[in-house]
């Protein structure tokens, strides 16, 4: 009876915290819904960590692990480590998000290697089939851990530049096949100490050595602007190693969480790649931005520079305006001065949308989750596909701190480094405002021709900084509210 509780117990948690992760996931599907989904899974991951403690209660040898738990420093761990996350995710800005996400996923990773490594050094995994799966979680795991912390680098702009060297491809090949002939002396000589050459501690250092090397030498090739793929793709792999070890582990809620995170890294990484109109292999073996250095036409046209408040008067006479944010929006933090201003426009009875592209900012749904923040409402916020077609009916379509994802070399220049990726059409509008401090180029380093086009005035400035005049000049017309 007293082994029963337990196990019980921890069989009850695993299957709650599992539907916990799926219904959560489901529920992040939407803007609407995803704040819930996220404590909906958080829940579940609650309920995880705390029956892994029941195993160290199952008084039944199968229920327990070999080792014995030191639940003292387990909490210890858990506190402190609690204690950080629930730090840094308060004190983080919107726009130090991919660092963050990039730092917790190499964690995760690196938690699967070290379960790997502990199974491995105490000689737990036994039989070839178990000490294969072992190794391939250690691989995954140590390459996500090494690889994210050279893309958080990147991000945080610790590596500035990405270190490219002849033949780095071909030295990446095989530095991969010595890793897996390393592995595999690990599962022979372990299956058959006969066949002992060297030690197997030694082996086994060696071995997360060479996977720790593969995945720095994957990721320091590869451009900055590519680093939110990449940590996709490292995403993937936290979760398929976590997943293995969670076999190896025969822990169900680690299979499982393990599972959901790889199979929705991977869709993520897809769903990127091709809002860039890429391949994940373009992104990992080709260099990004190097085509940016091409010899750009002549771009007809001038920049037309215009003051704040007088754009924020023909917006407010417009009959419809679309808004395309982008990442200076985030940068400038000024989300909720641009929902004051539009919701001054919609008083005046001018029809105002959001156009939100895929990959604007510097992480999936970073636009969306920066409106939501201000309470821009969901039915103002349309997506590419469905808001493209509008833009040539448009008044007015207001840039503000974007730019590649409006740049009409995409649809035009194929010696582009964006060529082929879906943009707004913004520069079909009757009239483009765009807010931006300069001539600052975007992620990809390329100029764009849309600033120099007829139809379309620059307001210099920093974007907060230009709503709030033009919410100045707007109120200074005295205008009724229209109802
Ligand atoms: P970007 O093309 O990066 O352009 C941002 C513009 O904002 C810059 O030209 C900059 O010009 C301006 N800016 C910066 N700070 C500002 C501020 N405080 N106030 C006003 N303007 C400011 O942005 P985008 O159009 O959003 O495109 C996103 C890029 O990131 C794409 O190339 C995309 O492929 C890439 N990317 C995105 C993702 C995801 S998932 N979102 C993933 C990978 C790559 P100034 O310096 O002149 O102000």
């Amino acid at each position: 009876m007293l082994t029963l509780i337990p196990q019980l117990g921890i069989g009850t948690a695993d299957l709650a915290a599992a539907f916990l992760f799926l219904y959560g996931l489901h529920r992040m599907s939407s803007p609407v819904t995803a704040p819930s989904g996220i404590s909906v899974a958080g829940i579940g991951m609650t309920m995880a960590v705390l029956a892994s403690f029941l195993y160290a209660f199952g008084v039944s040898a199968a229920a327990r692990p070999d080792l014995p738990v030191n639940i003292g420093l387990a909490i210890v761990a858990l506190v402190l480590g609690g204690g950080v996350a629930w730090w840094s995710g308060r004190k983080v800005a919107m726009t130090a998000m991919p660092q963050m996400v990039a730092m917790y996923n190499g964690m995760g990773g690196g938690a699967a290697g070290a379960i790997a490594a502990v199974e491995l050094l105490g000689n737990k995994a036994h039989g070839e089939t178990e000490l294969i799966v072992t190794l391939a979680g250690a691989l995954i795991g140590a390459v996500s851990l090494s690889g994210s912390l050279i893309a958080w680098a990147k991000l945080d702009g610790v590596i500035e530049k990405p270190l490219r060297v002849k033949g780095q491809q071909a030295f990446n090949a095989i530095l991969m096949l010595a890793t897996v002939a390393v592995g595999a002396y690990i599962v022979v000589a372990s299956v058959d100490p006969a066949a002992l050459v060297f030690a197997m501690p030694a082996a086994i250092y060696l071995f997360f050595g060479c996977a720790l090397a593969l995945g720095v030498l994957m990721t320091l090739p590869i451009g900055g602007a590519d680093m939110p793929v990449v940590i996709s793709i490292f995403n993937a792999f936290t979760g398929l190693a976590v997943g293995i070890e969670g076999y190896v582990l025969q822990n169900p809620a680690l299979m499982i969480a393990g599972m959901v995170v790889g199979a929705a890294g991977m869709l993520l990484t897809l769903l990127m790649a091709k809002a860039m109109n890429r391949s994940v292999s373009n992104v990992v073996f080709t260099n990004f931005g190097e085509a940016a250095t091409h010899k750009q036409g002549k771009i007809q046209g001038s920049l037309k520079p215009v003051q704040s408040g007088d754009a924020g008067i023909a917006m407010r006479y417009a009959a419809s305006v679309i808004i395309v944010p982008g990442y200076g929006l985030a940068v400038s933090q000024g989300q909720g001065k641009l929902f004051e201003f539009v919701k001054l426009l919609q008083a005046g009875g001018v029809s105002v949308k959001f156009a939100i592209h895929p990959v604007a900012g510097r992480m999936p749904g970073q636009m969306d989750v920066l409106l939501a923040e201000a309470g821009v409402p969901y039915d103002l916020i349309v997506q590419l596909e469905d808001v493209n077609d509008q833009f040539a009916s448009t008044d007015v379509a207001l840039v503000i701190g974007a730019n590649d994802v409006v740049n009409p070399a995409a649809r035009t220049d194929k010696s582009s480094a964006i060529y082929g990726m879906p943009i707004l059409n913004a520069d079909k509008a009757k009239k483009v405002y765009v807010i931006k401090r300069g001539e600052g180029k975007g992620y990809a380093g390329i100029v764009n021709a849309l600033f120099y086009a007829d139809n379309c005035d620059m307001v210099y400035g920093d974007a907060q900084t230009v709503l709030i005049k033009m919410i100045e000049a707007v109120r200074g017309l005295g205008l009724p509210a229209v109802a």
